[in-house]
Order: C-alpha cells, then structure tokens, then sequence
C-alpha cells in the first residue's frame, strides 16, 4: 500500500487518519509518528548493535519504566466506583451545604474501598480494616468523607500515625508483607497502646472480614460540624448504612477464599454492577450539641469512641448509588485523591486530634504520590461545578489563568473575586489555653467500649473474636507481648481473657493491664524480647 490510496483520510476538521494495510488505526508515538515495525529495535545489520537513532524504541521503554507511581502509604490496594448521592429532606436547620438543601436532588460521586496494611497485590480477604472513601462533586465543590467500616480508630492523636502502621507494615529488616497473620511488631505496639483496645476488638470481630463491599457499613469515625446559614453550629457523626445489610465471612472461608480468588472483592464489585445490581446505602447522622456531648463520661473528640445507636439513634439523610464502574482503573481509581480536608460551606471539623492531623496528611501525600501540586487537573479529582482561581503552572499543569491578570486586587476589573457571603466560613469556635502537648483526663478510658463492643456481640460473634485472638496471638513469637494482651483482655471480660489465655498455654493469668500508656522505663526487658530483637 502506498501513502497515495485509500488507507488515507482527512476528517472533518482535515486531521489525517492513518489506517494499517488490514484496515486498523496506525500505531503512532506518543508524538503522534507513525510507526513502520514494533517488533524490532533499529540495529546495524540483523545481528548489530542498537542504534540510539531509534526513538520509537526510546520512548516506548521510557514510558514503560515510568508506569508505575507510588502505591498509597496505606490503602494502597482498593478498588472504586462511580455512583451519585441523593438527598431524602432539606438539612437547612443545620447546615448550609448545597448538596442537603433539595430533596430528590442527585450529586455525582465516587467512591474507593481499600484494605489498609496490604500493598496493591494484597488478598481482598485478609483481615484488616476497609477504607470506606467517598467523594461526593457537589456544587460548592468536592466533599470527601473519608472513612472505614469500623467506627472508631486504633490512635487517639495523629502524631501516633506512623507507628501504628509501620507496626502493621512489613518489619525494616525481615519485610515480610504479612497483611493477614499476625506478627510481634504488631502486637508489641498495640499492647503498649491501651487506646486501641477498642479498635482491637472491632478488628478481632467478623467486621473485618466483610463478605464483600456491597454488605459493609462505613463511618466518618470523627465529631464533625453541621453549621447552618445562621452559623449556628450541630455537631454530626456520619454513618453509611448498606441497603443488603451487613454480612462477614467467617475465618476459615477468608482463608480458602483468599487461597483460590485474591481479587474476590473487586470480582463481587464489578459484577454487580455490571449486571445491574447496583450497591446502594443510606447516609445517616447522628445529630447533637454540647450539652448532650457533655452527658458522656467520655470524649466526643475522641476517635477510639462511639455515641452508641441505642442513645442517639441515627437519622437517614440520603443514599449512596454506586451505578457504573471506571473505564480506566488507573486513571480513576489509582489516581483519585482524598484528602479529609476537602468539604464544602456548612460542614466543618471539630477538633478531634487525629481529624486536625488528617487535615495535614492527605494535601501532603498527594503532593508526593500524584506528583505535583496539578492532581485536581485530573478529572477524577477536578470540581464539577464552575471553579475560578489564580493558581497557576506547575508540572503537568492543564489550565491556566486566561487572559492579563493572575492576580488580586486588580485594576482590570478582571478575575474571580472571594464572596464572605458566598465563600467557605469556618465557624467561629472560642479557642484559648497554654499551648501543651497533652492528653485531656476525658481520653482516659480505654476499656468501657472494647467491654460494650463485646458484650453487644451474639455467642458466635464472640467466639469468633476470641478464635481470633488466639489465632493471632499463637502468631506472636514474645511471650511477653502475649501476655500484655491477656492483661489488658483481662479489662475488658474477664472470660474472654481467660479463654484465650488458657489457648495459648497460660498456667496463671496475668494481673489486669495499667491503662496508662507505658512509658519507656516501664518496660522491663524480657529475654524473650532481646532474642527477637536480634
Ligand atoms: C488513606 C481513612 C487516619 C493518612 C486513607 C484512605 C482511607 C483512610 C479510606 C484511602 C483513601 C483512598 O481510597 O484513596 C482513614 C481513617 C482514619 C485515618 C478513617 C481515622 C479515623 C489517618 C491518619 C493519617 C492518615 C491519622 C495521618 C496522620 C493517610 C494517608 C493516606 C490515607 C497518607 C494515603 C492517601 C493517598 O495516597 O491517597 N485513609 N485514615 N490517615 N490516610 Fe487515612
């Protein structure tokens, strides 16, 4: 075939179609080049050396080794969907957010679920905390709730965030990827973080070996603010609450599921809403002020908490459809960037110390994982509602301010300008103190709701928490960590101590835990210990 018959044609616009001598596109570079042979590099003689005069070659290997970006610190393996969020009544009493204000008013929205510790190979089943992220593109640009399907969180304060999960994340020198069994540097920081026993026992429970997506409930985990046009101020937890109900397999069926299907989870995803049975939950919230926050003996600011659903029943506000699957998992689901700190006029935080310290994170690790300050250029991250700032250049930058002015105040009269009435106002709270690094008296109990938790679970549940322990435990190779779990089980039920103490051998049970966080000095070195060590 020649340039000069029909495999040539010019469209519309006179752009030149180029078409195979079997009818196909023709394979171009990146630059938009035909290409004449992609099966072999350009080369002196059939048996010569390459020749760098071959940039196809070039740029099709240099594209290739930069495939792949930084998998998430944590979350790194999840799996999203596109759906919309509808509103059931107008929220106006408590908030001013745009997307509560209409009934029956529909707002695209996005969402990721995720395991934590594993990386982006991991097993679907492993047992592990799901991320429940969702991204909601409303009107008055994107709200992220960015969440788990257990209500509370291992850490009371951000700054414990590196540990907790370089505990759970493989050790510096062995790197065992261990997102399923147990291992000692887990249990080491867990037992020497009474905070987290509540967590624990969520995580030790069939919550967190969903059966699938679809049956999961999802919580924002922190005290937020509703605050209305008035700028009054309701403090908010949020809930999604799954339309199947809630269903977990049980450990052994993990285990052979994990074996014979890793990616079951995202099969079960894609499925259903590829034929149709589109997942769908209800947004609920728990609305209440100060006086009702100071009822409680414990902290509303406190993340390892619940308000139980018996005290302060949730309300549903809307629901969740998810109805299509991205076309392309990279470009949406790898590259979409929730950040804690995205969230439109009327809704606002309250100052949970891990939610303040989230605020910080998630702008942080965008930066890095997606590159450069451009990441909201791409659209799985870019506001669907008409956005208008000076924000300019940068790598990879799409768009750019038009025209002369890139800047405010201006004697153009040109550009966007910012609108007290219309714009982002953050609610006034009375602040005032000594600036301290402490933890408040009303942080201190770490018990009384790992207690309720386990008590509020049916016999089957409960001995699936306890198989879990023992499982878990049997794991750890320091008898001393094993046996600072059994002390502090010994604060939650006494007989789930000693059933698992017992399982793992125990001749005597050991004393109830302190719950003051141990300090460096408490800690005595144990043989056991400094063999491990080594
Ligand atoms: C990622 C939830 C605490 C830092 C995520 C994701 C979820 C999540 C769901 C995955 C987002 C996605 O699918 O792309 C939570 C919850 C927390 C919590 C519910 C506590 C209640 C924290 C804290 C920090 C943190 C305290 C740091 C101070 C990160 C980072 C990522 C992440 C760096 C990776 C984000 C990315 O690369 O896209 N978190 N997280 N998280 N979280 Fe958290």
């Amino acid at each position: 075939a020649t340039i000069h018959d029909q495999k040539l044609h010019r469209g519309a616009g006179g752009e030149l179609h180029q078409f195979a001598e079997d009818g196909m596109p023709v394979l171009t570079t990146a630059q938009g080049g035909p290409v004449s042979d992609d099966q072999n590099t350009l080369r002196v003689g059939a048996r010569g050396p390459a020749l760098i005069d071959d940039f196809h070659f070039r740029e099709k290997i240099f594209h290739f080794d930069h495939e792949r970006i930084p998998e998430r610190v944590v979350h790194a393996r999840g799996y999203g969907a596109h759906g919309y969020f509808e509103t059931y009544e107008s929220l106006g009493a408590y908030t001013r957010a745009d997307l509560f204000q209409r009934p029956g008013e529909k707002t695209p929205a996005f969402v990721r679920f995720s395991t934590v510790a594993g990386s982006k190979g991991s097993f679907d089943l492993a047992r592990d905390v799901r991320g429940f992220a969702v991204k909601i593109y409303t009107q008055q640009g994107n709200w992220d709730l960015v969440g788990n399907n257990i209500p509370v969180f291992f850490i009371q304060d951000a700054i414990k965030f590196p540990d907790v999960i370089h505990s759970v994340k493989p050790e510096p020198d062995r790197q065992f990827p261990q997102a399923q069994s147990a291992h000692d540097n887990f249990w080491d920081f867990i037992t020497l973080t009474p905070e987290s026993m509540h967590m624990i026992m969520w995580v030790m429970s069939d919550r967190a070996i969903p059966r699938s997506f679809r049956f999961m409930e999802g919580f924002g985990v922190h005290t937020f603010r509703f605050v209305n046009a008035a700028d009054e101020s309701t403090f908010v937890k949020f809930h999604w609450k799954p339309k199947l109900g809630l269903q977990s397999v049980a450990w052994n069926e993990a285990v052979k599921i994990n074996g014979a299907d890793p990616d079951f989870h995202r099969r079960d995803l894609w499925q259903s809403i590829q034929s149709g049975a589109f997942p769908e939950w209800e947004l609920c919230v728990q609305l209440f002020d100060q006086d009702f926050a100071d009822t409680f003996d414990f902290d509303i600011l406190d993340p390892t908490k619940i308000i139980p659903e018996e005290i302060l029943p949730v309300k549903p506000i809307g629901r969740l459809v998810l109805d299509r699957m991205p076309e392309n998992f990279f470009a949406e689901t790898e590259q979409v960037a929730f950040m804690t700190q995205n969230v439109p006029p009327g809704i606002d935080f309250s100052n949970d110390p891990l939610l303040q310290g989230r605020n910080f994170s998630y702008l942080d690790t965008q930066l890095k994982r997606l590159g450069g300050p451009n990441f909201t250029h791409l659209p799985i991250n870019a506001p669907k509602c008409p956005f208008h700032n000076f924000q300019q250049d940068g790598h990879m930058a799409m768009r750019n301010p038009v025209g002369r002015v890139n800047y405010q105040p201006n004697s153009w009269n040109q550009g966007p300008r910012e609108s007290p009435v219309q714009g982002y106002r953050h609610f006034p709270a009375e602040e005032q103190g000594p600036k301290v690094r402490l933890r408040p008296e009303s942080f201190a109990d770490h018990y009384s709701q790992a207690r309720q938790f386990y008590i509020s679970q049916t016999p089957p549940e409960q001995r699936h928490i306890a198989a879990a322990l023992i499982f878990e435990l049997s794991k750890v190779e320091t008898p001393v960590i094993r046996e600072r779990m059994v002390s502090h089980l010994m604060n939650i039920d006494e007989t789930l101590a000693s059933k698992v103490g017992h399982a793992l051998g125990f001749k005597s049970m050991p004393k109830p835990a302190d719950a003051a966080m141990p300090t460096r000095q408490d800690l005595e070195p144990s043989p056991a210990l400094s063999i491990v060590e080594r």
